[in-house]
This record gives structure tokens, sequence and C-alpha cells, in this order.
């Protein structure tokens, strides 16, 4: 006869905090959200820890090069999604790890023989006054001059003047090496009285440009999540399938992590990628493995030495897997399930590995009780998608602004490998939908609020860091009812704006 799993499977709605004593210590500013994103051994520190618990799905329409930067800036890691091919993958991978904090790539490249009317032009789009010339018009081109608010009087000049008639040349320019240090960057820009240093290699190209102002900017991030070698961390996903020609460019790329993407990942294919991975690259290359809803699942995986453990089928914003296929387990449910296997298999082995909560975060909130729950970190698609840096344009849907999101298993995204059972035939049906999620600017200021409101919910329950909270959060179930309870109730609120609230 099949198993029946015991009570019933919840979601993180279902669920409420009961505070606990907050001493006057209990602030937000004295707490840390620090944790382990690989396994490690009792007494040891993990190789690499994420200085907040998020990390980005592997999808399309979430994971890019600028959210790779951005969320690395903010103390997180993104997983640069494997629907594409292991060349472009393994480029994005680089580009994130080229990127230099600081170091500014102009979006306003200018040629020599532009016009005066073609800067303003350029000006009144960007917004940028500062804008190199390269031989090729290109941001990585030979640098031959910059030209400056500075250079030219528009109201004056002759509008059909050439570039190299009034820029500041090549020879007159200070510039910096490219292994110039951004604090050095600024301390040159103090001393030599400069709003901005190009910075070029030893063929005189440009390799960025330093701001004044961006060495600030720069110095307010101390979570910004770094390797051995100042270069930001990043993340890549991987399938089942073709893991012998992929995983050797990410690794090549820089990427610190692969994560195998998968919706279903109590499977031998896992086993067989990351068998490959040990004997290929020994412990050296970290890997994650996913998705398990239930002990068994985690601990075959664990077996199997995956680095972290992805948990969550069925929960996710865009994903219709419970309809179609009839799999899933209630989020909540199946992350309480598989942290405690968690901690029995580190008890039992000495060996902690860490549990991702993957999909279905939908309020600020519920990271904190997937935290309490038992997660380490937790991976999110709706929540980054809504930001400038996820890879899609924001758009305008009647008088709204939106970003497109679509699921990984959608008919647009076309990542059948992500479904793969191993038969050569191409899956006939999706798992996931296209969808529009509210635009939600820029990710620092959204990341930073959200965080906010975790620290000070984990000084509700008397916590300071996240294994504080593991073990002194106390939940409950909620009933329906004192679910209506929970929202305002019984008044008429006189500003709708005020109830629509995504997080
Ligand atoms: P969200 O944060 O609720 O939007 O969920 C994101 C997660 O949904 C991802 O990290 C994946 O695990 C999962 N996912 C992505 N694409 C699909 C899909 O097309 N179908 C089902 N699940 C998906």
């Amino acid at each position: 006869m099949a198993t029946f799993f015991p009570g019933e499977s919840h979601t993180f709605s279902e669920y409420l905090l009961v505070p606990g004593y907050s001493s006057s210590e209990c602030i937000p500013n004295n707490v840390s959200l620090k944790t382990p994103l690989t396994r490690f051994k009792r007494g040891e520190e993990p190789e690499i820890s994420l200085n907040i618990p998020m990390v980005s799905a592997i999808m399309q329409s979430v994971s890019g090069v600028d959210m790779g930067v951005a969320l690395a800036t903010e103390g997180g890691i993104s997983f640069i999604y494997g629907s594409q091919t292991p060349e472009s993958e393994a480029a994005m991978v680089k580009a994130v790890k080229d990127h230099k904090a600081g170091f500014v790539e102009s979006d306003s490249t200018l040629t020599p023989d532009m016009t005066m009317e073609q800067v303003i032009a350029l000006k009144d789009k960007t917004g940028h006054s500062t804008m190199p010339v390269t031989d090729d018009g290109t941001p990585r081109g030979k640098l031959l001059g910059i030209v400056t608010s500075r250079d030219y009087r528009p109201s004056r000049d002759d509008h059909s003047k050439k570039v190299a008639e009034f820029m500041t040349p090549r020879a007159e320019l200070i510039v910096g090496d490219k292994d110039i240090t951004l604090k050095d960057a600024n301390d040159l820009i103090w001393d030599k009285k400069l709003n901005a240093l190009p910075v070029v290699d030893d063929n005189d190209h440009l390799v960025g440009i330093v701001f004044r102002k961006d060495y600030d900017s720069h110095k307010t991030n101390p979570n910004e999540l770094l390797d051995a070698n100042k270069r930001y961390m990043v993340g890549a996903g991987i399938n089942t399938r073709d893991y012998a020609e992929r995983v050797p460019l990410l690794v090549e790329a820089g990427a610190d992590v692969l994560c195998i993407d998968s919706s279903e990942g109590y499977s031998e294919w896992q086993k067989r990628t990351i068998e490959w991975i040990r004997a290929n690259y020994g412990d050296s290359v970290k890997v994650g493995a996913g998705n398990v809803v239930d002990a068994d699942g985690f601990r075959f995986l664990a077996d199997c030495g995956a680095d972290f453990i992805k948990v969550g089928i069925g929960g996710g914003s865009i994903c219709i897997t419970r309809e179609t296929k009839g799999i899933g387990r209630g989020q909540a449910t199946a992350l309480i399930d598989v942290c405690r296997a968690r901690d029995e298999y580190f008890e039992e082995t000495g060996v902690y590995v860490p549990v991702c909560s993957d999909g279905g975060i939908v309020y600020d909130y519920h990271m904190t009780l997937a935290l309490a729950m038992g997660a380490d970190f937790l991976m999110l698609g709706r929540y980054f998608a809504r930001f400038d840096e996820s890879p899609t344009s924001r758009v305008n849907v009647n008088g709204q602004y939106m970003k497109e999101y679509w699921g990984e298993g959608s008919a647009r995204a076309r990542n059948w490998q992500r479904y793969d059972l191993g038969g050569a035939q191409k899956l006939s049906f999706v798992e996931g939908v296209d969808s529009y999620v509210p635009y939600a600017g820029s990710l620092k200021d959204g990341v930073n609020g959200t965080l906010y409101k975790v620290k000070s919910t984990m000084c509700n329950c008397g916590a300071l860091s996240i294994p504080e909270l593991q073990e002194k959060a106390r939940l409950t179930l909620v009933s329906a009812t004192s679910i209506v309870e929970g929202g305002a109730h019984d008044v008429v609120v006189k500003d709708s704006q005020q109830t629509v609230s995504y997080n």
C-alpha cells in the first residue's frame, strides 16, 4: 500500500511567529544575517558563507549579469540561468567576475568624428556629461580623449563641430592602470582634483571609469560578497545532461558555486552529476542539488555529496507543477521536514549540509518564517524579477509599471533539461506560466527594506543571528478565520492603495 504522510501539508501563510523575550540588545542593527552556503564539518567554517540569506533563482527572467553584480553587492549570490548554451552562460559568469566594483562601463561613449549636436543629444538621453572618446565608439575601445561639460558651450558653439576638435585629448588625460585599486583611484581623483578617472589596460583600451561619487557608494556596501581576489561571487545553474561540457566552462569562467537546476532532485541523474564533479574536481567545485520535499530526498542528496540542498516542489509563483502532474508538498511542511533531517544528519555524521528554501515566498515575513523553520537561505524568483536589475525590461500595463516574469518550465523558456527524465523525447506539457510582476525599483532599496523587516521580527523573537532564530523561534499554525483577523478587517479602509502591498 502507498505511504501516507501524517498530517496536512501547509504553506507559509498558515504559520505565525509567537514573539519571545527581547532584551535591550535586540535591535535590528545588532542582527547578523550571515549564513552558510556550503557544507562543513562540525567545528569548521563553511568555505562559502552568505552575508544575507538570499540567492536569486536560476531563471532566464531573473538571474543575468546585472542581477549577479547587484546581489553580490548586497551580500547574496545569483545563480546565472543554465537554460542557455554553456558558452553564453560562462560568458555571463565571467562578466560578473570581471566586474570591478566602482569601475563603471560608460553608456555614452563617443567617436572623434561625431558632432557636438550628437553629444548634446546623447547627454540628454543618458543624463551623463562625462563621455569617453574611443576609436570604435565602444566602452572597451582605444581611449582617444574625453568630453565633459567643461569642453563645450552649447549656447555659443557651432553644433556641427567634431568631437576631435573640442575633446580633451588622451595626451592631456590622467588615467589609471587596469590593476589600480578603487582606493588608489579615489586618492588620485582627490590629489589631482578630477571628477572622473578613466582606467586603461596595457594597450590603452578603456577598462572602465571611476567617478568621484562612486567610491563613497562602494564604501556603503559593507556586506559585499567577495572572493579571495576581491571579485564578486557568483553561482551558475547546471543540468543533469550536459555537465561534462558545461561544468568545465563555468569553472574556467570563475563560477564560485554551481547548482543542479531541476524540478525534482531525488534521482539517479543528480547522483551521477555530483559523482562526475567529484571525480573530476574533488571538493574544489561546490555544487548544490535538489529540489526535494522530504527527509528521504534530503538524505539521498546529502549522501551523494551535495554542498547544499534545495527544498520545494510546486510552490513557485509561476509554477503549475502541482496542477499539471499532481506532485509536490506544502512548502512550510516540506521545509520543516527536511530541516529536521538535516539536523539529524549533522548529529549522526558531524556534517552540516545547508538547506535552501526555494519558491513560494510572497511576503517579506515569509522569509523570516522560512529561516525560523530551519532554512539556511532562500532562493527567490518573483521577488528579484521585480527589480531594475532583472534581465527584462519595464513595461507599462494599463498604467502600471510591470516586469515580465516567466517560469523555466513555461513554453517561453523551453528549459526542457530542468524536467528531463533521461529519455530522448521532448516534454509535451508545460509546468510554468509567463506573467507580469509589479515593478519595484532598485534591488538595493528593496533588499534593504525587506531585510530590515526580517531583522526586526528576529528581534521580536529575541534572536540576533539566524542560528539563534532557529533555536528560539516559536511557531504556531493559524486557522482560516485567524488569517482573516490578520489583515485589516471590519473597517472601511480610506485609501485602497494601503492594502495593495506585495510584501
Ligand atoms: P518564486 O520565488 O515563488 O517565484 O519561485 C521561484 C522558483 O520556482 C524557482 O527557483 C524554481 O525552483 C521554481 N520554478 C522556476 N520556473 C518554474 C516553472 O516553470 N515551473 C515550476 N517551478 C518553477
